[in-house]
């Protein structure tokens, strides 16, 4: 994500789930944005700089998109803290959970040992590594960076983790709510997402394409209206 549209991460007061549960600081941040640093400095940097951030619930997209499936091997790319590996586990998906960030995977063991659910982490910078599939479902909510990334790559080869029939969730902010002092940013449409990632559409199929809009609360209580871009394509088989 850019640096805005993390800002805008962090005050949207989430994404209808995982919301901000703790203040952000400044030092967060600027190691976020510290071009001098490597991803991985960059992301722990930012967990470290504060406590636990989210609330620890489920993305409440991921609980409509993934509530239908029938439970299998799931992978969390850019697992954060854990709220949804965990609400997977818990709904009998044997979970991988992902991140760059050791401390945020900390995190999400301890989410899910406190839930009394199991999940599997691994440390991987995605541009680089991805764990061994193949996965049922593979969800990516608002894996987004400032660091610069070829992000599409690593969502394409994602997408080849997929068994048949399995299921890839992507959902980004779509918009910057109205308490943010960084509007006028120009987010992809959903159509744009799905574009972007060039799945070749003999093996994948779209199942959802579209932009939901949620109300959000802000850092001072605000209430507003933000919009998710989600895109669900499945393997077909
Ligand atoms: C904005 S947070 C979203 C966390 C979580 N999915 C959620 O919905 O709350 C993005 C996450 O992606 C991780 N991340 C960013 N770049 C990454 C990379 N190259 N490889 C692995 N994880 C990465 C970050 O550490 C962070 O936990």
């Amino acid at each position: 994500m850019s640096a805005r549209e993390h800002d805008q991460h962090e005050h949207g007061h989430g994404h209808g789930g995982q919301q901000r549960a703790a203040g952000t600081t400044d030092a967060g941040r600027a190691v976020l944005e510290d071009d001098a640093l490597g991803v991985e400095e960059r992301w722990e940097g930012f967990y470290v700089a504060r406590g636990r951030i989210w609330s620890g619930r489920p993305n409440a997209l991921l609980v409509e998109v993934a509530e239908p499936l029938t439970p299998g091997r799931a992978l969390d790319l850019g697992c954060g803290e854990g709220g949804d590996s965990v609400w997977l586990a818990a709904r009998g998906w044997a979970v991988t959970s992902v991140d760059v960030a050791p401390t945020a995977l900390a995190r999400t063991r301890e989410a899910a040992a406190a839930a009394g659910v199991e999940v599997t982490t691994e440390q991987h910078d995605l541009e680089r590594s991805l764990p061994e599939g193949p996965f049922d479902l593979v969800s990516a909510f608002f894996l987004q960076s400032p660091v610069a990334w070829d992000r599409a790559a690593v969502l394409r080869r994602a997408a080849g983790l997929l068994a048949p029939g399995g299921h890839l969730v992507l959902v980004d902010h779509g918009s910057a709510p109205s308490w943010s002092w960084h509007g006028g940013h120009d987010f992809p449409t959903a159509q744009e997402l799905h574009d972007g990632l060039a799945l070749p559409p003999e093996e994948f199929e779209a199942v959802r394409v579209d932009a939901p809009v949620r109300e959000a609360t802000g850092p001072e209580g605000q209430v507003g209206e933000v919009t998710d871009t989600v895109v669900v394509v499945r393997r077909r088989g």
